[in-house]
């Protein structure tokens, strides 16, 4: 098995794939209330495609595959993609960044075709906000996606929360409650401005040192590294308590000098930063029958052509033609 460095040494190993650009939610900092223009089944990789792309890039090093979307529930074939991706030899974590909306009643089907853990988005615990923020009345089936996770041992099991000043900085506290008291990684992420900017504002920002202080408040802190995880949350064990909290902080201290991922996006596209416009058509030349060889070429070429960095603080979003969604976070 090979190891694929990129040209700033950094081991590409983590490959995030957008199914969808669809969503059953509308969060507010993502996309406006009529949708994004969604893309057209065939513009979309399938899943033959998507297969055949995991195999070839377990052979520049890919070890790990995470399921994003859009919402990644949404695509009816989600199970099966698990399935076909288990069987590939070099994958050893295949893991689900989910709004958990559908999740409770399909979490038998996904574990059995081979999921291993899933990441949950929540960010807030109070029903009004919730129908505020993503438009839709759906809190009661996260909570229930979530500790139906928990129950079939689907673990570590995360939750993902991007906090917005006047929005649920007052719920900070209660995130930290539900780390306490259940084996639970909630993980708080600085907002980033990305998506639908007439959300995002500098003001809403809280970095990440904010939210600590305030945690610590109630809680006594110490890091961790025993939670299993491909990304850049940095973990904290909160004395006497079952789970974690955890900060991803693209915003006050980027992690891109330790980055180990490469994107797909849905329509087939390889990228190699969130930040970055430049990608590579892998969707295009998937048509014109190409050879393994071929496209593993393409792979090799999206990991060299990964930036050193993002440049988010340079204001970031205006002039970018792809949403969150497209991308898949
Ligand atoms: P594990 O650690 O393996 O559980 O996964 P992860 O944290 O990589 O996955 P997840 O999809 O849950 O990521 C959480 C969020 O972190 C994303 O949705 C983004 O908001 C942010 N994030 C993840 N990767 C990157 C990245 O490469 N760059 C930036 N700027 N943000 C990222
Ligand atoms: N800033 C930070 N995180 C974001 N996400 C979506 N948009 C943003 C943003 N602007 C997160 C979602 C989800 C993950 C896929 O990306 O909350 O957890
Ligand atoms: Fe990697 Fe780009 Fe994210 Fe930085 S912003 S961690 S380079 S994907």
């Amino acid at each position: 098995m090979i190891d694929m460095l990129d040209t700033y040494n950094r081991n590409i190993n983590y490959l995030r794939i957008s199914v969808t650009d669809r969503c059953n939610l509308r969060c507010r900092y993502c996309m406006p209330e009529e949708g994004i223009s969604k893309l057209d089944h065939r513009e979309i990789l399938s899943l033959e495609d998507i297969v055949r792309s995991v195999k070839v890039a377990a052979g520049v090093g890919i070890r790990k595959i995470r399921l994003t979307g859009g919402e990644p529930l949404v695509r009816k074939d989600i199970a099966r993609l698990i399935g076909f991706i288990s069987e590939v030899p070099e994958i050893d974590d295949i893991a689900m960044t989910t709004n958990g909306v559908l999740f409770a009643d399909m979490a038998e089907q996904l574990k059995a075709a081979g999921l291993d853990r899933v990441n949950f988005s929540m960010d807030t615990m109070v029903s009004e906000k919730f129908r505020y923020i993503s438009r839709r009345d759906h809190l009661a089936d996260v909570r229930k996606a979530i500790f139906k996770a928990l129950e079939l041992g689907l673990e570590p099991v995360k939750i993902n929360t991007v906090v917005i000043r006047g929005f649920n900085d007052d719920e900070l506290l209660d995130f930290a409650d539900l780390a306490f008291d259940f084996p639970l990684h909630i993980r708080f992420i600085e907002f980033m401005p990305i998506g639908d900017l007439l959300f995002w504002k500098k003001d809403r920002m809280i970095t990440s040192e904010q939210i600590k202080e305030k945690i610590e408040q109630r809680y006594e802190l110490t890091p961790t590294k025993l939670v299993k995880g491909s990304g850049p949350a940095r973990y904290f064990k909160l004395a006497g308590g079952r789970g974690t909290i955890g900060f991803i902080t693209p915003m006050s201290h980027k992690f891109c000098s330790e980055c180990n991922r490469l994107r797909m996006t849905a329509d087939g596209k390889l990228r190699g930063c969130l930040y970055d416009k430049r990608e590579i058509d892998l969707k295009k030349a998937l048509q014109s029958k190409p050879s393994d060889e071929d496209l593993k070429q393409l792979f090799i070429e999206a990991i060299l052509l990964k930036p050193y960095e993002h440049h988010m603080d340079a204001g970031w979003g205006k002039d970018n033609p792809r949403k969150m969604s497209q991308i898949g976070g």
